[in-house]
């Protein structure tokens, strides 16, 4: 398939799990994809798996905590493919503890930080390219927790999704004039690295049944294949069993 050839692709949180798996999906699609996370090694191992299929990748590390880090990771993917048509805000993290009682403030900054300020910037930095360009496509990788906000995710985590619902829907009323879109995506529980940080992570048994970092990819895939005049606005997609 190639219905993103000519496209150029930022996909943060690419080292793992649903944004390993949309970089490589974009990248067989004919894109080219700018990997952004921290740990080198691993965005190395999902480079190695889009050339190995054909593609192209750059590996652009980045602790997108930090503002500067974040605009020299979209700089060098600029100066290598030039501007960017789809960007993917995957990247995400949660803190082990999830009552407010025992969130501390600094855990609530550094998951804001990560989870919701990393992708307004992304944003900022983008958009208005894709606005002169008349053409992009955002893709936020949210959860449901942005949908049904929970104790079992977390305040803070739940927090920062339903706040990507809110930047979703204002890119949306800014941009959509300008022929860009955004989506907000919300997985489910998917089988990704991300359990075995919970609190207690669930078993291999359980882990089969949930979304696999494929279907989530496949659902990027199509938000971002589809024609221009169309925006997939939302979209839920959760296992059938789980
Ligand atoms: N798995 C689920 O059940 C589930 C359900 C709904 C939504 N989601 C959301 O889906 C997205 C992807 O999650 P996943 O399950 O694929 O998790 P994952 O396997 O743990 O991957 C998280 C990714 O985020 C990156 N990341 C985390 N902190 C970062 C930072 N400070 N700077 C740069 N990159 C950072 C990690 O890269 P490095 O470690 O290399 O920095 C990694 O590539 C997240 O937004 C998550 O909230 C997950």
């Amino acid at each position: 398939m190639s219905t993103l050839q000519g496209k150029s692709a930022l996909v943060t949180g690419a080292s793992s799990g649903f944004g390993q798996a949309i970089a490589v999906t974009f990248a067989a699609a004919g894109a080219q994809v700018a990997l952004v996370g921290r740990d080198d090694a691993r965005l190395q191992a999902t480079a190695v798996q889009i050339i190995a299929q054909g593609g192209r990748a750059l590996i652009c590390a980045a602790d997108i905590a930090d503002e500067a880090q974040i605009q020299a990771a979209v700089e060098k993917a600029q100066v290598a493919f030039g501007p960017i048509d789809i960007l993917v805000n995957n990247a995400g993290m949660n803190v082990t503890q999830r009552s407010i009682a025992d969130t501390s403030v600094e855990q609530w900054r550094q998951l804001m930080d990560v989870n919701l300020t990393a992708a307004f910037i992304f944003t900022k930095l983008v958009l208005p390219g894709m606005v002169s360009r008349a053409a992009g496509t955002i893709i936020n990788v949210a959860s449901g927790a942005a949908l049904h906000p929970h104790l079992a995710g977390g305040v803070a985590y739940s927090t920062s999704k339903m706040g990507m619902d809110s930047l979703t829907q204002v890119t949306n009323e800014e941009a959509n004039p300008h022929n860009v879109r955004a989506c907000l995506l919300c997985p489910g529980v998917g089988n990704t690295p991300l359990l075995d940080r919970r609190p207690k992570p669930p078993p291999q048994e359980l882990r089969q049944k949930m979304l696999q970092p494929q279907d989530v990819a496949d659902v990027a895939l199509l938000v971002a294949s589809m024609p221009p005049h169309v925006n997939i606005d939302l979209i839920s997609v959760r296992p059938t069993h789980v």
